[in-house]
């Protein structure tokens, strides 16, 4: 738990929103709607902290961390990166600038596997993104590429090799040596060791806390395993189609949840620690929700143990709950709901 919570922000998102139409089968493919995968989300992450999105699969985490590192356009609202030196606005990007944004925002994929590409040396693929953008070649591009490459947990030796011959686990850590390489200061890490065997899984997190202190990292770290996001996380967002229905501190947000559906992320959490943290398999009872044809009121009402009349008819809006906490339920001050303790 490293950053202040008054350290500078590295990343604001204001009122996001990522719309994916959705178009008729056919020759004329007209649009007959819209999946809302991200619906005005808003959050910060500062210098040094990771702040941990979680949610069941399908809740917009990947289309959200995509957006961020302008893998996708986002359909509205701002994305603010700020650089040493620069401040980016993420709909002002050109092939110029895109270059230096590349720069200070890197991802590390779920999937070791396809992120490389397979005729590529770890050499090649590691350099790649300096000399890209013309950062480093020749002689300072190995010496960078063998020290990063030792830093996780790799060696000189590897350099020469292609991915077929490394392990699922080897392949990320390149991977993370990938994106690592050109010095970013945030990285959108979504579901980075869910690919992963269950017995390496720790080793890997430990890396990445690691690497962050070491370089001063920030991290918007993804996952629908509230285990890992315990583990990793200063703050966690929690996302429920496509919204953030509670935010807050890692610490408050564990011991006193304030939205049902936190609740039940947490009753997933296994009681005593297991190494490399238990997978959640599901989110309490139910089915997770259908974006295109959401419920009234309150989109988690369905599924909600609590939901009263009220529930049903009105949507409860995101508000302030005490200590930069913030929820979207309606009896949130009447709930006792049960949290998980250290
Ligand atoms: N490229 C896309 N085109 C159309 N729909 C998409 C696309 N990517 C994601 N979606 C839809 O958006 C929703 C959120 O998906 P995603 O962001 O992948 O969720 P998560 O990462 O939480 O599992 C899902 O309903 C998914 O089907
Ligand atoms: S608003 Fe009602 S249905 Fe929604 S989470 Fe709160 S209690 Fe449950
Ligand atoms: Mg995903």
């Amino acid at each position: 738990m490293t950053a202040a919570s008054d350290a500078a922000p590295v990343l604001e998102v204001r009122n996001l929103k990522k719309y994916f139409p959705l178009h008729e089968k056919g020759l004329l493919r007209r649009a007959i709607g819209e999946i809302k995968a991200v619906d005005d989300v808003s959050f910060v992450v500062r210098k040094g902290e990771t702040v941990g999105v979680i949610g069941e699969s399908g809740c917009g985490k990947t289309t959200l961390g995509r957006c961020v590192a302008y893998l996708y356009e986002k359909t509205a609202g701002d994305i603010i990166v700020r650089g040493r030196d620069r401040v980016f606005h993420l709909d002002e990007l050109t092939r110029s600038n895109n270059s230096e944004f590349r720069q200070i925002v890197q991802v590390i994929f779920q999937d070791p596997f396809s992120s490389l590409n397979p005729r590529m040396s770890v050499l090649r693929s590691v350099g790649e993104p300096l000399l890209v953008n013309g950062i480093a070649s020749g002689g300072e591009l190995e010496a960078r590429v063998a020290s990063i490459i030792q830093r996780v947990g790799l060696s000189v030796s590897h350099l020469q090799r292609f991915p077929h011959s490394f392990s699922g686990g080897q392949r990320q850590r390149i991977c993370i040596a990938r994106a690592l390489v050109i010095n970013p200061q945030l990285v959108v890490a979504d579901e980075p060791v869910s690919a992963l065997d269950v017995s390496i899984q720790a080793q890997m997190l430990n890396l990445l806390k690691d690497l962050q202190a070491e370089f001063d990292l920030s991290y918007l770290f993804i996952s629908h395993s509230m285990s890992v996001i315990r583990y990793m996380s200063d703050r966690i967002l929690v996302m429920y189609a496509g919204k953030i229905i509670e935010s807050g501190s890692r610490d408050e947000i564990l011991r006193q949840p304030l939205h049902p559906y936190t609740e039940t992320l947490l009753s997933a959490v296994p009681k005593v620690s297991r190494r490399g943290g238990g997978r959640l398999q599901a989110a309490g009872s139910g089915e997770p929700p259908d974006l295109l044809n959401l419920p009234s009121g309150c989109v988690f009402h369905p599924r909600c143990p609590y939901a009263k009349q009220l529930c049903r008819e009105e949507i409860p809006p995101l508000r302030a709950a005490g200590n930069q906490r913030q929820v979207s339920c309606h009896l949130a001050e009447e709930l006792v709901l049960q949290g998980v303790f250290d």
